[in-house]
């Protein structure tokens, strides 16, 4: 089933087969409904036919048309009632959830690559037009009964008059031709029309997400003016599309007119031949002033279907993309003893960058060691920790975590073994217990404020209205920089993972907060192997090794007194961080 096809006839056959039962008894019903609603046309004309006045014969048999009719009348209201409870209960509403249940699940399914270099609010938009397909069913559960309809309409006509019967079936066939021309305009209009709609909805998200920064850059009228040309894109499309539908209604509105007058009075000839009796050409009019509003009604909705099926097929673009990076087969959860770390002749570029990031690059790090790298900015640090994470894979070379190669395991026990403080601190907007113990099963209040104290967390969150249950605000908005730190080193201790790593995870936080979290953090990694990136260098200085990184490569390693007494890169770096207060550099 996965990844889902790109074209939208083997993509609904997935959903078809799954609900193939339920599909059949709506058919079945369909039929039989459609089937009695135009019996009871049938013997409607014929009690028409057989009233003669002042006859009390036909009055018996006009009486007995009569009952027949309330007998199908009951008849085809129960069949649609049941198709309807069966279509609706046991069909749309099961397919929704589950359609709705896969597609988010694929989607979280993407890899880090994947999700970064997309628009969230362009994915969310296209998951939605996805969603159409419950909707584009039930649109084609009522063409479904049209479509029984025309044919039952023509059978039952050609009893009277083949001629009649044929004509109206030739009728429906060149409503359908027109229909077919204007099909693939329609389908392209429609494809451009929904990727622009996921466009201007992902780039508004993007603004919503940001506003805070753009007004404090006051840059709303340069967003509106990047904003407003793909908003007149989207609205010159959504009118084009809005032509030719009106064109193809009205191309059809006109043939069916033009069709349903000549057959109306070809009927009226074999009348006045005595070819017909009255209740045929009673029948005969019912059927065509019905069916025939029918056929251009059909014309509409099969016009709407194929908008629906192009914004379908547009929106299944995330959803056919294979993942990028999947557990193998074979994959087995990583065992972990220790959290020995090791890079072999690693090659790695970002896509379409002209330079590797690394190349050759090789590192062991001993199991329970604590390595701090440094380096300048851009210099690959971040991306060492993406490629251990697995968020990136190297173009050549390994990475092993306790022997076992992390492409050869799960990743759920890879992110397992690896505890992350990044560089941005991610927040939820849930309570700040529930940010504390994201990414941990089973923990209980005691055991959240246990690491929230471990961090220094617990005096500030309690001095919160709320405490452990205040909201974080959006992406953390509600807390400092350094509270979303602590958090995040709360989250880590409860995780406690053979591996830690700290990307920048004291940055946001002033010299005393900095103090006392190396403290726990000396505290809490006794057991774990830790690899802690920074720039305020001074945060180095009990880790049992430093590497400097420059341009992917080590170009220094030692303890914090060596490399200070050597007087290279990682000395001058140091000092710059003097220079400027201890502060980032
Ligand atoms: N997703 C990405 N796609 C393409 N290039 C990237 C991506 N992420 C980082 N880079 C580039 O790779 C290089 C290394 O980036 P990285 O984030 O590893 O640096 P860093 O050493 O962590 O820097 P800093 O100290 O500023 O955090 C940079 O030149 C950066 O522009
Ligand atoms: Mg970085």
């Amino acid at each position: 089933m996965y990844p889902f096809p790109k074209k939208f006839w083997p993509f609904c056959a997935i959903y078809a087969k799954l609900y193939k039962w339920q599909i059949c008894a709506v058919f079945l019903l369909s039929i039989t409904e459609v089937w009695l609603i135009n019996m009871n046309n049938r013997l409607f004309a014929d009690i028409t036919g057989a009233i003669k006045l002042g006859d009390a014969d036909s009055y018996g048999v006009a009486m007995r048309f009569v009952w027949l009719l309330a007998i199908c009348g009951i008849c085809s209201i129960i069949a649609s009632q049941i198709s309807r409870y069966y279509f609706n209960a046991k069909f749309l509403v099961a397919c929704r959830s589950r359609l709705e249940k896969d597609l988010f699940a694929y989607l979280l399914g993407h890899s880090y690559e994947y999700i970064t270099t997309k628009q969230s609010g362009m994915l969310i938009q296209q998951k939605e037009q996805v969603k159409k397909l419950p909707e584009l069913l039930e649109n084609a559960f009522g063409d479904l009964r049209m479509v029984l309809d025309i044919l039952i309409k023509a059978i039952m006509l050609m009893c009277v008059s083949p001629i009649i019967g044929g004509g109206y079936l030739l009728c429906a066939v060149l409503v359908m031709f027109p229909g077919r021309a204007f099909a693939k305009p329609l389908s392209r209009v429609s494809k451009a029309r929904s990727k622009m709609s996921a466009i201007v909805d992902g780039r508004m998200l993007d603004i919503v997400n940001n506003l805070p920064l753009i007004k404090q850059y006051d840059n709303i009228n340069d967003e509106k003016r990047h904003l407003h040309p793909l908003l007149k894109q989207e609205y010159i499309l959504n009118q084009k599309n809005m032509l030719v539908s009106w064109g193809q209604y009205n191309l059809i509105g006109v043939i069916t007119s033009l069709l349903s007058f000549i057959i109306l009075l070809l009927g009226v000839y074999y009348w006045s031949i005595g070819a017909i009796s009255t209740a045929d050409i009673v029948f005969i009019l019912i059927t065509l002033t019905l069916g025939l509003s029918g056929l251009s009604e059909l014309q509409y909705y099969l016009q709407q279907d194929r908008q629906a099926i192009a914004t379908i097929e547009q929106g299944l673009e995330p959803f056919a993309e294979p993942h990028g990076i999947v557990d193998a087969e074979s994959a087995k959860a990583l065992k972990p003893h220790g959290g020995k770390i090791e890079f072999r002749h690693i090659d790695f570029a970002y896509k379409g960058a002209r330079k590797p990031i690394f190349k050759g690059f090789n590192l062991v790090i001993k199991a329970g060691e604590k390595v701090g790298i440094a380096g300048a900015s851009g210099s690959g640090k971040s991306t060492l920790i993406n490629l251990l994470q697995r968020s990136y894979e190297p173009n050549s070379g390994e990475i092993l975590i306790d022997g076992q190669n992390i492409t050869a395991i799960t990743q759920e026990s890879l992110h397992r073994a690896v505890s992350l403080i990044p560089q941005d601190t991610v927040m939820f907007n849930r309570r700040i217990a529930d940010n504390i113990a994201f990414g941990t099963e089973n923990c209980n209040r005691r055991k959240i404020k246990k690491a929230a104290q471990k961090a220094y967390a617990d005096d500030f969150i309690c001095d919160k209205e709320g405490g452990y249950d205040a909201f974080a605000g959006d992406r953390g908005c509600l807390l400092s920089g350094g509270e979303r730190q602590r958090i995040a080193i709360a989250r880590a201790i409860l995780r406690n993972a053979p591996v830690l790593v700290l990307d920048e995870a004291t940055s946001a936080l002033d010299s005393e907060s900095e103090i006392l979290i190396q403290k726990a953090l000396e505290n809490l990694i006794k057991n774990q192997t830790v690899i802690a990136i920074a720039h305020r260098l001074s945060t180095l200085k009990n880790m049992d090794r430093i590497l400097v990184l420059d341009k992917g490569k080590i170009c220094e390693e030692g303890t914090f007194e060596e490399l200070l007494s050597k007087g290279g890169k990682f000395a001058k770096l140091y000092a710059a961080t003097q220079r400027k207060g201890g502060k980032n550099v």
